[in-house]
């Protein structure tokens, strides 16, 4: 009679042990839990790199590889709590960064030559905007490609706005690349740029403050 009881009894403790170990252990790569912010649960989370912002002046757009170029876009975008929207190559950026540094060469060649690399973004119209600001790393002293061909994509819509570039790279300058950007874009209108280096991009938030106010350009 005793054994009968205690089997049982034993598939009951096994069962509530599993079922207390795994709420202890929650699954943490379920990508719909663990929500920055604490949000609530949504079953198609948002681009991470896409924001909809409350301030319809400005619309902040960005390509990065590696962050940086991404920090300073979302410095600006909480500044003017303004939309911000990333541009994504087709082909995902190589993790290697050697194999990433020879695709930058033949895209980069390719362009001179009037191909443009695919990118899965774009944008309808930027007409209720009073200013876009345009961000990308620099790649071989250039425009990183995919904002090339965004640019290159978008001429048209984009003439007569204001632009605003900023970008971040090793040590390289910004003059090329603004150059570029002129000449993708001729109708618009460019503004003072804002470019940081790795020495420089400690001082992200203070220099992005300095040259928002320069703008004029506030929530
Ligand atoms: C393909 C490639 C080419 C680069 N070329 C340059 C360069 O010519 N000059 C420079 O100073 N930094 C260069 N860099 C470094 C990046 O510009 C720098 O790390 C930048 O901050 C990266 O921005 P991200 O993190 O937004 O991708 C290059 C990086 C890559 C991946």
């Amino acid at each position: 009679m005793k054994k009968v009881f205690l089997v049982p009894l034993m598939l009951f403790v096994a069962l509530f042990t599993t079922i207390a170990c795994s709420e202890d252990n929650p699954v943490t790569d379920d990508p719909g839990q663990t929500l920055p912010g604490g949000g609530e649960e949504s079953e198609e989370p948002e681009e991470p790199g896409n924001v909809e912002g409350g301030n319809s002046r400005y619309l902040v757009l960005y390509c990065s590889r590696t962050g940086n170029t991404a920090q300073m876009a979302q410095t600006i975008q909480s500044a003017l709590d303004c939309d911000m929207i990333e541009v994504v190559p087709e082909t995902p950026y190589d993790e290697d960064y050697n194999s990433m540094l020879e695709r930058a060469q033949s895209e980069l060649a390719a362009i001179g030559q009037g191909s443009y690399p695919a990118i899965t973004t774009s944008v309808d119209s930027f007409e209720d905007y009073d200013m876009v600001f345009v961000g990308y790393p620099i790649w071989y002293g250039s425009m990183a490609t995919p904002m090339q061909t965004f640019l290159h994509n978008h001429a048209e819509l984009l003439s007569g706005k204001r632009i605003a570039l900023f970008a971040s790279s090793g040590s390289s300058g910004i003059s090329s690349s603004v150059r570029e950007a002129q000449e993708l874009v001729p109708d618009a209108v460019f503004t003072e740029a804002l470019h940081l280096t790795s020495g420089t991009l400690g001082d992200m938030s203070d220099r992005i403050s300095a040259w928002l106010e320069q703008l004029g350009a506030n929530r």
